[in-house]
Parts: structure tokens; C-alpha cells; sequence
């Protein structure tokens, strides 16, 4: 682990890596204080939230923030979610707070909601990737908060994963894409949600949902009445229009095998799969199936890898990335997945499932 002043994270890779296994329900104070203090002098430190694991830097200090860039080779025009710890430490870092932000917060913080709101001075150029706003989120995580109330700074936070990588939902998982290039990772065990935070625009005219998460838009309403869903975040961009999530415009979550989506009634879409598969097997490719419990039995067809239950997109959400990442540890070339319904947190399961496919969905 490196102790004293920051390093440079243009030259210096191959740094060890610190792996810290904590307490998940009560974490022990010194590692939070030990991860806290890297934090403060410039450092890099992988940490859970419920949602999937998070890249951590002091949000206050653009050259330790490049670092994140640098270790995951972000774009630098991506930028970075603030995470905070209480409701008051969003005071420095925005320019005003509408009332609804306000309601939002209450409904939903800590947990799975990141905000975007006009950005205040303090925040650096690094972090916003130069727009004039600011995403926030108050993680619902406790080793996530109390890694930010040690560090006494807000934390900027990416996902922990190479770019262009599915989201890390373990510790392994951050260890696989980034050892020797962070400086600690904290294992709080698998994350709970698993895909990642909605992002709401409120600067918009409307409250716009850009990236669908761990939050409904039924949630949502609840609160709002109403809201928009950018319609980017529906489908997998295919290049039109410029996103609003600078994020939205990249290839992601994609495993190694070509991934292709089949939608529609889970009958046809059994029907469907059996028979590419058979086509595709007969002209020697290997096939992997993505499917659930509750589905239809794929048993001969491919290498299966069951996500959780159709019928509870929680159970999806929560195994979809580490079944992504499995399939990298097999021979496939190819992997037919299931669709799932859009409704509650399906709409996330979704997102990322048709952006991981590039867009390569047949509809029956
Ligand atoms: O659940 C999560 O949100 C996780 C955990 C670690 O908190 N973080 C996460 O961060 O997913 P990241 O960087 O992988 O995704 C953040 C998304 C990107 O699509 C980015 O473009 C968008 O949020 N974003 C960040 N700031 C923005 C801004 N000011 N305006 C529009 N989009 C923004
Ligand atoms: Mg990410």
C-alpha cells in the first residue's frame, strides 16, 4: 500500500494493491479511517455501495480524480458522479437546490438516486468533465459512508471496473480489472442491487430520468407525478443525437461473445433461441444462453447461466453483471440472452443488457 504523498498515476502503475476485507454490518472504524486517509492524500480506494462496487477519489482534488480516469482509461469528457455522506455536504458543491431536489432526497437518499444539479465553484473540471452541472448521490451502503465521513471529503465515484467493462458486484470482480493500479479495495461482499444508480437530470425542463437504476420511474412518480425518460435511455444508442449522459454514447457492459437479445413473449422467445442456437451450433460456433429459473429449459441448447427469476427483476438485476463477467471465463462465442419485461427495475436490466448487445435485438 502506498503511504505519505499521492503518487503519480500517469507513471506509476503497477502499485499493490491493498485488499481489505470489512465487516459489512458493522465496519471496523481503522479500515474505514486507513481507506479515508488514502483518500485524502490523493489516492484511489475501490469501496461497495448497494448498488455495485464504486471507484473512490477525493472529489475536491482534479489531479487525484484523473487518476480514476487514468487506472479505468475513462474518456475524460465521461464525467463523475459525487458521492456524499450527508445531505449537507451537498452545500459547496452545487449553485441551488430546487425544492424537489429537496423532496427527492428525502424519498430516496441514502440510496440508489444520483441527482444532477447546476454545479457550484468547488467542484473541479476533472469531475463534471466540464459541464456546468454536477451529478450527486448518497449511497445507502454503510462501508460506502463511512469510508466518505473518514475521508471528510466528498467522494467522486465511477463504477470500479475497466471502461467499457461490465460493473463490478464484487471485490474480485474490482480485483480482476484493477489490480495494481488502485490503491485499496474494501470487501463489503457482493453488492445488493446490482445495476447501477438512476441518474435524474433535474436541470431540465422536466425531471429526466437519463440513466434508468436502482429507482423506478414508478418510484419516481410517487414523488415527481410525473417523468421523463430520455428516450437514449430506453434503447442502446445507436449514434443519433447527442446524449445527455456523456456516458450513454459509449459501448459498455459488453462481454467478450458477440451478445444478442431476443424480446417478446417468453414462449416465442424460448422457441426462438432453440432454434438459433441449433443454427449457429451447426455452423461451429459455441453458444451461451442467458436465461432464469422461472424460464423455459435451455438444458443441451448452450452453456446456460441462470440470472434470478423473469418474474423479479431484482433478482436479474442483481446477478446480471457477474453473468456477464462469467461468460468471459468460458469458450463462448456467441450468447443469445432472454429479455425481460421493462417494468420496475427491468427497465435497468434491460438498459444495460440492450447496450451491452450493441444494439443486436430480435424482436418475436
Ligand atoms: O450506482 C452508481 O451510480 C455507481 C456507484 C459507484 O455509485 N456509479 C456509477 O458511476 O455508475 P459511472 O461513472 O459508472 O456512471 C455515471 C453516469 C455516467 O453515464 C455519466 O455520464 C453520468 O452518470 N453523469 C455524471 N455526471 C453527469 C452530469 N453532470 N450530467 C449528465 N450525466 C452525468
Ligand atoms: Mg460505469
Amino acid at each position: 500500500m502506498h503511504e505519505g504523498s499521492p503518487k503519480n498515476y500517469d507513471t506509476n502503475k503497477g502499485i499493490a494493491t491493498k485488499y481489505i476485507k470489512v465487516n459489512l454490518v458493522n465496519p471496523e472504524a481503522e479500515l474505514l479511517e486507513a481507506g479515508g486517509l488514502i483518500l485524502r492524500q490523493g489516492g484511489l480506494v475501490a469501496f461497495p455501495t448497494e448498488t455495485v462496487y464504486g471507484l473512490g477519489a477525493n472529489a475536491l482534488d482534479g489531479r487525484a480524480v484523473k487518476g480514476i480516469f487514468q487506472a479505468k482509461g475513462r474518456p475524460a469528457d465521461n464525467p463523475l458522479i459525487v458521492h456524499v455522506a450527508s445531505r449537507e455536504a451537498i452545500g459547496g458543491l452545487v449553485k441551488e437546490a430546487p425544492g424537489v431536489a429537496k423532496e427527492l432526497m428525502d424519498a430516496f437518499w441514502p440510496g440508489p438516486l444520483t441527482i444532477i444539479l447546476p454545479v457550484g465553484k468547488g467542484v473541479p473540471a476533472e469531475v463534471t468533465a466540464g459541464l456546468d452541472t454536477v451529478a450527486l448521490r448518497m449511497p445507502r451502503h454503510p462501508v460506502a459512508l463511512g469510508l466518505i465521513h473518514a475521508a471528510g471529503v466528498p467522494v467522486a465515484a465511477p463504477s470500479a471496473n475497466t471502461s467499457g467493462r461490465p460493473s463490478p458486484t464484487t471485490a474480485q470482480h474490482v480485483l480482476n480489472d484493477l489490480e495494481g493500479q488502485i490503491d485499496m479495495v474494501l470487501d463489503g461482499g457482493p453488492a445488493g442491487v446490482g445495476v447501477e444508480s438512476t441518474v435524474l437530470d433535474l436541470t431540465l425542463p422536466e425531471p429526466t430520468v437519463l440513466r434508468p437504476g436502482g429507482i423506478t420511474p414508478e418510484e419516481l412518480c410517487l414523488v415527481l407525478g410525473t417523468v421523463n425518460v430520455d428516450p437514449q435511455a430506453l434503447y442502446a444508442n445507436k449514434g443519433e443525437g447527442r446524449p445527455r449522459s456523456p456516458g450513454m454514447k459509449y459501448t459498455h457492459y459488453a462481454p467478450r461473445a458477440q451478445l444478442l437479445i431476443v424480446e417478446g413473449r417468453a414462449e416465442a422467445v424460448a422457441l426462438k433461441i432453440k432454434e438459433l442456437a441449433s443454427e449457429y451450433r451447426d455452423r461451429g460456433r459455441r453458444v451461451g444462453i442467458l436465461s432464469y429459473e422461472d424460464s423455459a429449459d435451455f438444458t443441451n441448447t448452450g452453456e446456460v447461466i441462470l440470472v434470478g427469476r423473469r418474474s423479479q427483476p431484482e433478482t436479474v438485476a442483481a446477478k446480471l453483471f457477474a453473468a456477464l463477467r462469467l461468460f468471459d471465463e468460458t469458450d463462448v462465442e456467441l450468447i443469445l440472452a432472454e429479455g425481460i419485461d421493462d417494468r420496475g427495475v427491468g427497465l435497468a436490466v434491460m438498459n444495460r443488457l440492450r447496450k451491452a448487445a450493441g444494439g443486436r435485438i430480435i424482436h418475436v
